[in-house]
């Protein structure tokens, strides 16, 4: 899959955003080892703090389609400077693959990328096979 694909699937799923408080619109789209691409946006609420960004509605898609392994995400957002993804959807991606590739682009067309390990270099883990817990 080329990269220019993966950025306008997500070009493509920021158009469905849903945030009339921000009017910052956000899409994301995930491409799996397995080869397939998840989209999301962000999906903002009245409670403002209930809001989802476009990142982790993306995972949330992948994993209720049964791919946990990802490759990349891109992300475009209709901002001057392409948006780095929050500490939370760093931390939720790195549940699932701490070392994938991040795409980060503006609708026109400027474009960074980081590794996922780069943004957050030591992800929390979790504590399930400690036995103490
Ligand atoms: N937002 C995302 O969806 N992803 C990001 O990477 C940055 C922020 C959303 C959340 C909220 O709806 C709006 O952008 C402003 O923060």
């Amino acid at each position: 899959m080329k990269l220019d694909k993966l950025v306008l699937a997500a070009k493509k799923a920021r158009e469905q955003a849903y945030a009339p408080y921000s009017g910052f619109t956000v899409g994301a789209a995930i491409l799996t080892k397995s080869g397939q691409v998840f989209v999301g946006c962000n999906v903002e609420n009245a409670s403002l703090g209930l809001t989802i960004c476009a990142e982790r509605s993306a995972v949330v898609t992948a994993v209720g389609d049964g791919e946990k392994d990802f490759e990349a995400i891109a992300i475009v957002a209709n901002s001057n400077k392409p948006a780095l993804p929050c500490g939370a959807c760093r931390q939720v991606l790195a549940e699932f693959s701490p070392s994938m590739e991040v795409f980060v682009a503006t609708t026109a067309g400027e474009q960074q990328q980081f590794s996922l390990g780069a943004l957050l270099p030591l992800p929390k883990q979790g504590l399930f096979e400690n036995p103490d817990v």
